[in-house]
């Protein structure tokens, strides 16, 4: 079954992009220190630590200390002056907005998507991606690296370039993805039917959000861009001398096509690095998909891939 790229009729705005996803954790320095070893920095917000890659102007995670690991909130970019029309085109759906919430960014709009996660919509400009001078490598025909040993840096630190997408565990994929097509106007990409569904905000990444079927709300994982496969692996490496004890990659993703690799948090979120993200226009003609697994190329999957391991709301 195919198609458009935009799903949702009468949505006038949508939004511009993910700009962070806020998570609460039993222990702020635990996380923070987690974060850093996976190549991030941090700055202290009030009582919460955030996020950012290193070289960017912009909050990329808010993490706040509660008695578990749950999603906090996931926010989304508007372009500056588009809050007015998304308030009307949510009004004009019956959304109810919220105050903004303790440890809440402030300025933008609240409300819940159909699980009660909190969702924001902020004012915020596109923001350039941190360059990465990719290093040339040498394909048959195309020898571009000459006189050059590429060992001698290939070890250089990860350095997470932007936060690419994020993808929230819940209980009705089909309901939760008319509510983000309805009301913020993401667009499906691919999916899975009842099992998960990869979205769109217009040009661009392949899917910038995700919707994972579950027994109630979560968040599976964020994934970070990175400039290299050497970054990848030996990210992953770093933190698995670190402790940390879960991990699967290197692969290559059949939706999207991104290599990645993941490593698991202290609590049981996934976060992933990521490179080759397809990028897709107006003309990608989204499809339903049947039996096709998760990876074209991949060691063994963890069985704990797919566990939802935050208590129910
Ligand atoms: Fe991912």
């Amino acid at each position: 079954m195919t198609m458009p790229m935009t799903t949702t009729k009468g949505c006038e705005m949508r939004v511009s992009g993910l700009l962070h996803y806020g998570l609460q954790v039993p222990d702020l320095s635990r996380a923070g220190q987690f974060y850093e070893d996976f190549g991030l920095t941090l700055s202290e917000r009030g009582s919460a630590l955030a996020v950012r890659c290193a070289g960017q102007e912009l909050d990329r995670t808010l993490l706040t200390e509660g008695p578990d690991k749950r999603l906090h909130h996931v926010a989304f970019a508007v372009s500056p002056g588009g809050l007015p029309g998304m308030q009307r085109q949510m009004e004009g759906l019956g959304v109810r907005l919220e105050d903004t919430p303790p440890a809440g960014p402030e300025g933008g709009l609240w409300l819940r998507d159909p699980d009660g996660n909190l969702v924001t919509v902020q004012e915020q400009s596109p923001l350039p991606a941190v360059p990465a001078a990719a290093p040339p490598m040498n394909v048959p025909g195309d020898h571009r690296r000459i006189d050059v040993a590429r060992w001698v840096d290939a070890d250089a630190p990860t350095r997470p370039r932007r936060l690419g997408h994020v993808l929230v565990f819940c209980s009705d994929v089909p309901r939760s993805e008319r509510f983000y097509s309805r009301v913020l106007g993401l667009g499906v990409s691919d999916r899975v039917p009842g099992v998960v569904t990869f979205m769109n905000c217009g040009p661009g990444d392949h899917h910038v959000f995700g919707l994972v079927q579950s027994t109630h709300a979560g968040l599976h994982h964020s994934s970070w861009e990175v400039a290299s496969v050497d970054e990848m692996v030996l990210g992953a490496r770093n933190l698995a001398d670190r402790g940390s004890r879960l991990g699967w990659g290197l692969g290559r993703h059949t939706f999207g096509s991104n290599f990645f690799h993941y490593i698991r948090d202290p609590w049981g979120s996934w976060v992933e690095y990521f490179l080759d993200m397809d990028q897709i226009t107006e003309n990608w003609t989204p499809r339903d998909w049947h039996d096709v697994p998760s990876a074209v190329w991949c060691p063994v999957r963890p069985d704990e891939f797919t566990h939802n391991l935050e208590p129910v709301q």
